[in-house]
């Protein structure tokens, strides 16, 4: 067995997968085609249930079980109004793996996902919370830092990384995500005591990722610095920031925010239907960049590793060179 074999025993016994390593759910583009070849490929893809109603889930979870030879997940968003019936479909699919993102889950929904056979795994943004959902009988931790893609916390990787790992690795596996580009930095989140780690942004360029061609172009010609968080521009809106590549789209998102501010102010509606609004506009905005190519006017959403996608190649090169990367990395340090 491989150092890193061994590092990631732990994730890859939890997976089912030959590397810990998982493509993290991006809305639109993990779909049937990516999710399949990240498994097939030796890694842990999972479906983006995003806003996608029962019935869609069914009809993705179907088609990636035509696809792919491996176990796949489904990330689910914990707010979701159809949480519970969106459960119920991976339990009639025999999904393997449900992870659940966006806040604390709500009453019962571990132990629905737990009742169906699946391992259930949660983002952890605080130590705190990581521990309670540890007592809440959670298989496997993700804990992301705010280099990553799409919404964040405020909290960078590496810190999080040392708050968290060395209280909690021994208990349950837990996968590090946000601003890993390369197979050196996996080695890195290993030896500290990880499980595993998630990538997203690096994986958008897969020449199996359905995105845009115009898409895929905006993240190899970017850098680091261009992958920016949104402003939050009133207090009172509940906006959780999202990382994104600058463009005409970031204004737009200002103009946003004032208008469902104004809407606030005059009691048209209340704070709940502001935050779904918000989240709704970063839906569309998502879709119109990576399904219709609108690079101006919809979301690019990238995290800070996007200046390490340099040209649209193979999941399974792009595995096969993060791998080669870490056991290079651990060989160097005996
Ligand atoms: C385009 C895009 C869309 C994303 N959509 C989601 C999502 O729908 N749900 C989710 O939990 N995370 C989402 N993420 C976060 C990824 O799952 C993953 O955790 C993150 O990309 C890891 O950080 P990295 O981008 O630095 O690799 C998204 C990320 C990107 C880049």
């Amino acid at each position: 067995m491989s150092k890193l074999d061994e590092l990631m025993a732990r994730g890859t016994a939890l997976l089912g997968s030959d590397y810990a390593i998982l493509c993290g759910a991006m809305s639109w583009v993990s779909e049937r085609h990516l999710v399949s070849a990240i498994s097939n490929a030796g890694g842990f893809g999972v479906i983006a249930c995003g806003a996608m109603t029962p019935e869609l889930l069914d009809a993705e979870i179907a088609a990636t079980k035509v696809l792919a030879t491996r176990n796949f997940g489904v990330n689910l968003i914990t707010m979701h109004p159809q949480l519970f019936d969106l459960i119920a479909v991976c339990a009639k699919h025999g999904v393997t793996h449900v992870v659940l993102a966006g806040g604390v889950p709500p009453k019962g929904s571990l132990e629905a996902i737990k009742a169906s056979g699946a391992k259930v795994i949660c983002f952890a943004p605080t130590l705190a919370l990581a521990k309670k959902l540890v007592r809440s009988g959670v298989d496997a931790l993700v804990i992301e830092g705010m280099e990553a893609g799409g919404h964040i916390g405020p909290v960078a990787t590496s810190v999080l990384a040392q708050e968290i790992l060395p209280s909690l690795a021994d208990e349950v596996p837990i996968f590090v995500a946000g601003g890993i580009g390369r197979g050196e930095a996996i080695a890195a989140y290993l030896e500290m005591g990880a499980s595993g780690v998630q990538l997203g942004t690096r994986f958008v360029c897969a020449t199996e990722s359905i995105a845009h061609p115009a898409f895929k172009k905006a993240f190899i010609r970017a850098a680091a610095r261009d992958a920016i968080a949104s402003v939050q521009i009133d207090a009172r809106l509940p906006v959780i920031p999202v990382r994104a590549l600058r463009n005409a789209g970031t204004e737009a998102f200002t103009d946003k925010q004032r208008e469902v501010a104004n809407k606030l102010d005059a009691g048209d509606i209340d704070m709940n239907a502001a935050q779904l609004e918000i989240e709704h506009y970063w839906a569309g905005a998502l879709r119109r960049a990576v399904i219709d190519g609108d690079v101006e006017n919809g979301s690019l959403m990238a995290g800070q590793s996007v200046g390490m996608v340099t040209q649209e190649e193979s999941v399974s090169d792009i595995v096969a060179a993060l791998v080669q990367q870490a056991e290079a990395a651990l060989r160097a340090r005996g």
